[in-house]
């Protein structure tokens, strides 16, 4: 039996009264039966702790999440220590709570499934050791996740998609475009060189003090951009996609992000305003960045699918493009995306935008594809470490740029 001991963050033998009360929340359903395989997915990569349990056939049982957004807005960002000690504040709570919502009681799982890579190593480690202590009370084998293939692989718990499928993952932390033939069987086309889409557009809007705006306070910085840049005119501004002249399928967002500061600078000056306080401009800059990103995103995405098409990777008519991440709940981007697919004769899919970010049941999930494919099943946890950084399937980044596929330009009139 297990309890978490709050403060010290790890389980201790729970008194008579606690396991009273532990056993009792799991014994509300005496004699029901479950026919399928149960994973529960436990996520503290970033800024989430999150936790879910799944069925075989996809069935989401119970979930359960805490976003620490809140807190890394006042602070202008993540601070990892802080991020940690969140996690370790809730991290019981919500797995609890995921549980006690599916109704499952722990001997019932099949699996655990964690993220163990990549992300900030200090909310990596919480999840992990966590995780570790309830498979070794519980004896459950434990099934190790991949963040981003978790990300790549929810599109199969909402819809019917077969391999291989084109995915485009976009989110604060990544940006990939990869080929997915398999549960665990990637081919990386590109990749961001430097920083992530949601970084660029986080750091954009802190820019703007976006954080100040009565309509924004309390959005993320993408989602603050895209809400403002409904009210502004994109034509105000002309930022020039990056990378416009290397034919590969890689990302690069730093470039604009300092254009993007420099004419915030500028403008600061002429409108004569202090550092801090919000530009009359803002929403106009909000609308010209999403429409910059946006074409970036979209001719990136062009040319990965010209070149599955080109060596026959992806079927010629039909073919599929899963769109995810947070940055992929934003729409002015998914229907830049969608003149892509349209123009290429794809198929555009995207979770429903509260599996697009990060979530449990997207972990429990890559948990049940794996069990169901014996991929990665654990036994024995020894030497088990959470990796930091680690990519994705096999990087064919650079034959991708030898085929120096020239992409059609599209009228982007979104
Ligand atoms: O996937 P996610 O929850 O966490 C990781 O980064 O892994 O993504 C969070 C990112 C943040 O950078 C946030 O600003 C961005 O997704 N985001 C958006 C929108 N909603 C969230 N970016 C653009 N438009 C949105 N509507
Ligand atoms: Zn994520």
């Amino acid at each position: 039996m297990l309890i978490l001991n709050k403060t010290a963050g790890v389980f201790s033998k729970p008194s008579k009264r606690n396991m009273y009360e532990f056993l009792r929340s799991f014994n509300f359903h005496p004699g029901k039966l479950f026919l399928h395989k149960l994973v529960l997915g436990i996520e503290t990569s970033c800024d989430d702790t999150a936790a879910a349990v799944v069925d075989e056939t996809g069935n989401v049982l119970g979930e359960a999440i805490h976003s620490q957004t809140e807190v890394h807005l006042k602070t202008g960002g993540i601070i990892p220590p802080v991020a940690q000690q969140l996690h370790r504040e809730n991290i019981q709570r919500i797995v609890q709570e995921a549980l006690s919502a599916s109704k499952v009681s722990p001997s019932e799982l099949s699996a655990i499934a964690t993220t163990i890579k990549p992300g900030l190593a200090l909310s990596l480690g919480v999840g992990l050791s966590f995780s570790l202590q309830l498979v070794d009370q519980l004896k459950k084998p434990f099934i190790p996740i991949h963040h981003m293939e978790a990300h790549a692989l929810t599109i199969r718990l909402t819809n019917k998609v077969e391999f291989p499928f084109l995915v485009l993952l976009i989110s604060g932390g990544h940006c990939l475009l990869a080929l997915v033939r398999g549960v665990s069987d990637f081919l990386l086309l590109g990749k961001s060189l430097d920083i992530a889409p949601g970084d660029m557009l986080d750091k954009v809007a802190r820019r703007l003090s976006l954080i100040k705006h009565p309509e924004c306070s309390t959005m993320s910085g993408g989602k603050a951009i895209e809400h403002l840049a409904k009210q502004g005119n994109k034509l105000h501004f002309d930022f020039k996609p990056p990378m416009q002249r290397a034919k590969n399928c890689d990302f690069s967002f730093s470039g604009l992000h300092h254009i993007i500061d420099k004419m915030i600078m500028q403008k600061e000056k002429e409108e004569g305003i202090e550092k801090g306080q919000i530009l009359s401009s803002a929403a106009d800059i909000a609308a010209a960045v999403q429409h910059t990103v946006a074409c970036h995103i979209a001719k990136r995405t062009h040319r990965a699918i010209l070149f599955c098409k080109q060596r026959d990777l992806l079927c010629q008519s039909n073919a599929v493009l899963v769109v995810s991440g947070g940055v992929a709940s934003n729409l002015y981007i998914r229907k830049a995306l969608e003149i892509v697919t349209n123009a290429t004769q794809c198929t555009l899919l995207c979770p429903p935008p509260r599996l697009c970010t990060d979530n449990g049941i997207m972990i429990a999930w890559n948990g049940v594809e794996r069990l169901r494919a014996g991929l990665g099943i654990l036994h024995s946890t020894e030497g088990i470490r959470y990796e930091p950084k680690c990519p994705l399937g096999a990087d064919i980044s650079k034959e991708v740029g030898e085929a120096a596929i020239k992409v059609p330009q599209l009228k982007m009139k979104i």
